[in-house]
Protein backbone atom coordinates (compact mmCIF):
# COMPACT_ATOMS: atom_id res chain seq x y z
CA UNK A 1 0.00 0.00 0.00
CA UNK A 2 1.57 3.74 -0.67
CA UNK A 3 2.87 5.42 1.95
CA UNK A 4 0.26 8.24 2.93
CA UNK A 5 1.60 10.06 5.61
CA UNK A 6 1.88 13.21 3.75
CA UNK A 7 0.87 14.33 0.70
CA UNK A 8 4.21 15.02 -1.28
CA UNK A 9 4.20 13.30 -4.79
CA UNK A 10 5.88 10.11 -5.44
CA UNK A 11 9.39 10.75 -5.37
CA UNK A 12 9.22 14.30 -3.75
CA UNK A 13 11.18 14.88 -0.32
CA UNK A 14 9.00 15.27 2.68
CA UNK A 15 11.40 17.77 4.13
CA UNK A 16 9.82 20.65 3.09
CA UNK A 17 6.21 19.76 5.26
CA UNK A 18 7.90 20.51 8.46
CA UNK A 19 6.89 22.88 10.63
CA UNK A 20 7.61 26.46 9.61
CA UNK A 21 7.54 29.25 12.49
CA UNK A 22 4.32 30.50 12.72
CA UNK A 23 4.14 32.26 15.95
CA UNK A 24 1.79 31.00 19.27
CA UNK A 25 0.11 33.72 19.55
CA UNK A 26 -0.97 36.21 17.24
CA UNK A 27 0.85 39.55 17.17
CA UNK A 28 -2.00 41.76 17.93
CA UNK A 29 0.86 44.82 17.83
CA UNK A 30 0.74 44.37 13.98
CA UNK A 31 0.34 47.71 12.68
CA UNK A 32 -1.68 46.25 9.69
CA UNK A 33 -4.68 45.60 12.37
CA UNK A 34 -7.63 47.80 12.99
CA UNK A 35 -8.57 48.38 16.43
CA UNK A 36 -12.15 50.85 16.68
CA UNK A 37 -12.02 52.79 20.10
CA UNK A 38 -16.35 51.97 20.37
CA UNK A 39 -15.63 47.86 20.01
CA UNK A 40 -12.88 48.25 22.80
CA UNK A 41 -15.21 50.18 24.81
CA UNK A 42 -18.08 47.71 23.87
CA UNK A 43 -15.61 44.21 24.60
CA UNK A 44 -14.82 46.51 27.72
CA UNK A 45 -18.32 46.84 29.43
CA UNK A 46 -19.59 43.88 27.89
CA UNK A 47 -16.70 40.86 28.19
CA UNK A 48 -18.16 37.69 27.65
CA UNK A 49 -21.66 38.59 27.49
CA UNK A 50 -20.51 40.14 23.72
CA UNK A 51 -20.26 36.93 21.80
CA UNK A 52 -18.35 35.77 19.41
CA UNK A 53 -20.61 36.21 16.91
CA UNK A 54 -21.06 39.76 17.64
CA UNK A 55 -17.91 40.52 18.01
CA UNK A 56 -17.32 38.82 14.48
CA UNK A 57 -20.38 41.31 13.16
CA UNK A 58 -18.88 44.35 14.48
CA UNK A 59 -15.61 43.79 13.56
CA UNK A 60 -16.61 43.64 9.96
CA UNK A 61 -18.22 47.04 10.30
CA UNK A 62 -15.66 48.65 12.75
CA UNK A 63 -12.51 47.31 12.06
CA UNK A 64 -12.16 46.54 8.30
CA UNK A 65 -13.47 42.71 8.65
CA UNK A 66 -11.77 39.73 9.52
CA UNK A 67 -8.31 40.36 7.54
CA UNK A 68 -7.42 43.90 9.22
CA UNK A 69 -9.90 43.05 12.65
CA UNK A 70 -7.37 43.57 16.07
CA UNK A 71 -10.59 42.46 18.08
CA UNK A 72 -11.39 39.75 16.19
CA UNK A 73 -8.02 38.66 16.78
CA UNK A 74 -8.02 39.29 20.87
CA UNK A 75 -11.26 37.87 21.35
CA UNK A 76 -10.34 34.37 18.97
CA UNK A 77 -6.82 33.78 20.82
CA UNK A 78 -8.41 34.89 24.64
CA UNK A 79 -11.30 32.73 23.98
CA UNK A 80 -10.72 29.53 21.79
CA UNK A 81 -6.55 29.55 21.80
CA UNK A 82 -6.77 30.38 17.49
CA UNK A 83 -4.13 32.57 16.63
CA UNK A 84 -4.34 34.46 13.41
CA UNK A 85 -2.11 36.70 11.60
CA UNK A 86 -2.76 40.30 9.67
CA UNK A 87 -4.97 40.08 5.88
CA UNK A 88 -5.93 36.43 6.64
CA UNK A 89 -9.89 35.50 6.39
CA UNK A 90 -12.44 33.29 6.01
CA UNK A 91 -14.40 30.40 7.75
CA UNK A 92 -12.33 29.40 10.74
CA UNK A 93 -11.85 33.05 12.19
CA UNK A 94 -15.75 32.68 12.86
CA UNK A 95 -15.32 32.99 16.86
CA UNK A 96 -17.24 29.24 17.53
CA UNK A 97 -18.19 28.89 21.20
CA UNK A 98 -15.73 25.91 22.35
CA UNK A 99 -11.83 25.94 22.10
CA UNK A 100 -9.78 25.35 19.25
CA UNK A 101 -6.60 25.57 20.67
CA UNK A 102 -4.17 24.25 18.14
CA UNK A 103 -5.53 26.28 15.24
CA UNK A 104 -3.04 28.64 14.14
CA UNK A 105 -3.49 30.65 10.78
CA UNK A 106 -0.87 32.71 9.01
CA UNK A 107 -0.90 35.66 7.55
CA UNK A 108 -2.40 36.45 4.10
CA UNK A 109 -4.47 32.80 4.23
CA UNK A 110 -7.81 32.68 2.33
CA UNK A 111 -10.43 30.29 3.93
CA UNK A 112 -13.65 29.97 1.72
CA UNK A 113 -16.52 30.80 4.12
CA UNK A 114 -17.35 26.96 3.66
CA UNK A 115 -14.12 25.33 4.81
CA UNK A 116 -14.34 23.16 8.44
CA UNK A 117 -11.53 21.91 10.34
CA UNK A 118 -12.95 19.64 13.84
CA UNK A 119 -11.51 16.87 16.06
CA UNK A 120 -12.87 12.94 16.22
CA UNK A 121 -15.51 11.33 17.98
CA UNK A 122 -13.98 8.56 19.37
CA UNK A 123 -14.45 5.60 17.15
CA UNK A 124 -13.09 2.80 19.58
CA UNK A 125 -15.66 3.38 22.62
CA UNK A 126 -19.04 2.31 23.21
CA UNK A 127 -20.27 5.09 22.03
CA UNK A 128 -19.47 7.95 19.65
CA UNK A 129 -21.03 10.48 21.59
CA UNK A 130 -19.96 13.37 23.35
CA UNK A 131 -22.24 12.76 26.15
CA UNK A 132 -19.76 10.40 27.48
CA UNK A 133 -17.01 13.02 26.98
CA UNK A 134 -16.75 16.92 27.49
CA UNK A 135 -18.78 16.89 30.43
CA UNK A 136 -21.40 14.86 29.79
CA UNK A 137 -24.27 15.89 28.43
CA UNK A 138 -26.20 12.73 31.29
CA UNK A 139 -23.44 13.39 33.71
CA UNK A 140 -20.85 11.33 32.72
CA UNK A 141 -17.81 13.46 32.79
CA UNK A 142 -15.09 11.57 30.96
CA UNK A 143 -11.94 12.79 28.99
CA UNK A 144 -11.88 13.92 25.36
CA UNK A 145 -11.73 10.84 22.72
CA UNK A 146 -7.99 12.02 21.77
CA UNK A 147 -5.83 15.03 22.55
CA UNK A 148 -7.24 18.16 20.55
CA UNK A 149 -5.70 18.58 17.16
CA UNK A 150 -3.71 20.94 15.81
CA UNK A 151 -3.33 22.66 12.36
CA UNK A 152 -1.38 24.95 10.94
CA UNK A 153 -2.61 26.90 7.89
CA UNK A 154 0.71 28.48 6.17
CA UNK A 155 1.01 32.16 4.94
CA UNK A 156 -0.62 32.79 1.96
CA UNK A 157 -2.39 29.00 1.51
CA UNK A 158 -5.72 29.08 -0.57
CA UNK A 159 -8.61 26.73 1.29
CA UNK A 160 -11.93 26.59 -1.05
CA UNK A 161 -15.26 26.06 -0.96
CA UNK A 162 -16.53 23.05 0.75
CA UNK A 163 -13.21 22.05 1.93
CA UNK A 164 -13.10 19.42 4.85
CA UNK A 165 -9.61 19.41 7.02
CA UNK A 166 -9.79 16.49 9.92
CA UNK A 167 -7.51 15.63 12.13
CA UNK A 168 -5.06 13.60 10.53
CA UNK A 169 -4.25 16.83 8.58
CA UNK A 170 -1.53 18.96 10.38
CA UNK A 171 0.09 21.43 8.61
CA UNK A 172 -1.24 23.40 5.36
CA UNK A 173 1.72 24.80 3.59
CA UNK A 174 2.63 28.19 2.70
CA UNK A 175 1.19 28.92 -0.50
CA UNK A 176 -0.79 25.82 -0.59
CA UNK A 177 -4.27 25.26 -2.37
CA UNK A 178 -6.63 22.73 -1.67
CA UNK A 179 -9.59 22.99 -4.40
CA UNK A 180 -13.25 22.87 -3.64
CA UNK A 181 -14.41 19.37 -2.41
CA UNK A 182 -11.58 18.66 -0.87
CA UNK A 183 -11.23 16.03 2.22
CA UNK A 184 -7.23 16.83 3.46
CA UNK A 185 -6.17 13.98 5.61
CA UNK A 186 -2.69 14.57 5.79
CA UNK A 187 -0.20 17.61 5.83
CA UNK A 188 -0.03 19.42 2.37
CA UNK A 189 3.48 20.75 1.27
CA UNK A 190 4.26 23.96 0.79
CA UNK A 191 3.11 25.56 -2.63
CA UNK A 192 1.48 22.13 -3.52
CA UNK A 193 -2.23 22.23 -5.16
CA UNK A 194 -4.33 19.45 -3.77
CA UNK A 195 -7.94 18.38 -4.52
CA UNK A 196 -10.28 15.31 -4.05
CA UNK A 197 -11.24 12.64 -1.16
CA UNK A 198 -8.98 11.98 0.64
CA UNK A 199 -7.13 14.74 -1.17
CA UNK A 200 -3.90 14.37 -3.41
CA UNK A 201 -1.52 17.17 -4.52
CA UNK A 202 -1.65 16.96 -8.30
CA UNK A 203 0.89 19.42 -8.62
CA UNK A 204 2.86 22.08 -7.73
CA UNK A 205 2.41 25.74 -8.29
CA UNK A 206 6.07 26.50 -8.64
CA UNK A 207 9.04 24.89 -9.72
CA UNK A 208 11.54 24.10 -6.84
CA UNK A 209 13.99 26.98 -7.78
CA UNK A 210 11.08 29.33 -7.45
CA UNK A 211 9.29 27.64 -4.56
CA UNK A 212 12.50 28.19 -2.81
CA UNK A 213 13.01 32.15 -3.83
CA UNK A 214 9.52 32.73 -2.03
CA UNK A 215 10.87 30.90 0.78
CA UNK A 216 13.53 32.89 1.23
CA UNK A 217 11.58 36.19 0.74
CA UNK A 218 9.18 36.10 2.93
CA UNK A 219 7.25 38.67 1.55
CA UNK A 220 4.34 38.07 3.61
CA UNK A 221 5.94 39.76 6.35
CA UNK A 222 5.39 42.68 4.97
CA UNK A 223 1.91 44.50 4.46
CA UNK A 224 0.26 45.86 1.44
CA UNK A 225 1.23 49.55 1.82
CA UNK A 226 5.08 47.94 2.82
CA UNK A 227 4.99 45.71 -0.39
CA UNK A 228 3.71 48.66 -2.59
CA UNK A 229 7.00 49.52 -4.55
CA UNK A 230 6.55 45.57 -6.10
CA UNK A 231 3.14 46.38 -6.62
CA UNK A 232 3.23 45.87 -10.38
CA UNK A 233 5.45 42.77 -9.90
CA UNK A 234 3.40 41.40 -7.28
CA UNK A 235 0.88 40.42 -9.85
CA UNK A 236 2.82 38.86 -12.32
CA UNK A 237 3.42 35.12 -12.52
CA UNK A 238 6.55 34.43 -10.38
CA UNK A 239 8.50 32.74 -12.35
CA UNK A 240 8.75 36.63 -14.62
CA UNK A 241 12.12 37.85 -14.04
CA UNK A 242 10.64 41.44 -12.74
CA UNK A 243 8.39 39.02 -10.01
CA UNK A 244 11.92 36.87 -8.99
CA UNK A 245 13.80 40.57 -9.07
CA UNK A 246 11.69 42.25 -6.75
CA UNK A 247 11.70 39.14 -4.43
CA UNK A 248 15.13 39.46 -3.78
CA UNK A 249 14.93 43.08 -3.16
CA UNK A 250 11.80 42.44 -0.42
CA UNK A 251 14.34 39.87 0.98
CA UNK A 252 16.76 42.45 1.08
CA UNK A 253 14.53 44.72 2.85
CA UNK A 254 13.54 42.50 5.36
CA UNK A 255 16.99 40.95 6.47
CA UNK A 256 18.00 44.96 6.62
CA UNK A 257 15.11 45.85 8.82
CA UNK A 258 15.27 42.86 11.19
C1 LIG B 1 -7.87 23.50 -7.38
C2 LIG B 1 -8.08 24.56 -8.45
C3 LIG B 1 -7.49 25.90 -7.99
C4 LIG B 1 -7.31 24.07 -9.68
O1 LIG B 1 -7.52 24.97 -10.72
P1 LIG B 1 -6.72 24.69 -12.12
O2 LIG B 1 -5.25 24.67 -11.86
O3 LIG B 1 -7.25 25.69 -13.11
O4 LIG B 1 -7.13 23.19 -12.45
P2 LIG B 1 -7.88 22.58 -13.73
O5 LIG B 1 -9.30 23.08 -13.81
O6 LIG B 1 -6.98 22.77 -14.91
O7 LIG B 1 -7.93 21.04 -13.35
C5 LIG B 1 -6.78 20.21 -13.32
C6 LIG B 1 -7.23 18.79 -12.94
O8 LIG B 1 -7.61 18.77 -11.58
C7 LIG B 1 -9.00 18.40 -11.44
N1 LIG B 1 -9.58 19.28 -10.44
C8 LIG B 1 -9.52 20.64 -10.40
N2 LIG B 1 -10.13 21.09 -9.31
C9 LIG B 1 -10.61 20.02 -8.65
C10 LIG B 1 -11.34 19.86 -7.47
N3 LIG B 1 -11.69 20.92 -6.73
N4 LIG B 1 -11.63 18.63 -7.06
C11 LIG B 1 -11.26 17.54 -7.80
N5 LIG B 1 -10.57 17.63 -8.95
C12 LIG B 1 -10.26 18.86 -9.37
C13 LIG B 1 -9.60 18.63 -12.82
O9 LIG B 1 -10.72 17.78 -13.02
C14 LIG B 1 -8.44 18.31 -13.72
O10 LIG B 1 -8.32 16.91 -13.82
P3 LIG B 1 -7.87 16.21 -15.22
O11 LIG B 1 -6.47 16.74 -15.48
O12 LIG B 1 -7.91 14.76 -14.89
O13 LIG B 1 -8.87 16.66 -16.22
C15 LIG B 1 -9.59 24.80 -8.77
O14 LIG B 1 -10.12 23.77 -9.56
C16 LIG B 1 -10.45 24.90 -7.50
O15 LIG B 1 -10.94 23.91 -6.92
N6 LIG B 1 -10.63 26.13 -7.04
C17 LIG B 1 -11.33 26.46 -5.80
C18 LIG B 1 -12.46 27.49 -6.07
C19 LIG B 1 -13.06 27.91 -4.78
O16 LIG B 1 -13.47 27.11 -3.96
N7 LIG B 1 -13.13 29.19 -4.56
C20 LIG B 1 -13.62 29.75 -3.29
C21 LIG B 1 -13.19 31.18 -3.20
S1 LIG B 1 -12.43 31.52 -1.61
Amino acid sequence: MTDISTLALPGESRAEVAPRDLPGAPDLADPALRRSKRLTLLLGLLGRRLSGRWVWRLARRWEGGDATSYTLRKVLWERTGVSVGAHSYGSLLFPVDHPRTGLRIGRYVSLAQTAFWSFNHPTDRISTSPAFYEGGTYGHVGNLPAPPPRLDVGHDAWVGDYVVITPGCRRIGIGAVIGAGAVVTRDVPDFAIAVGAPARVIRYRFSEPVRERLLQSRWWELSPEELRPWRDAMTKPASDAEALRALEAIAARIRTAA
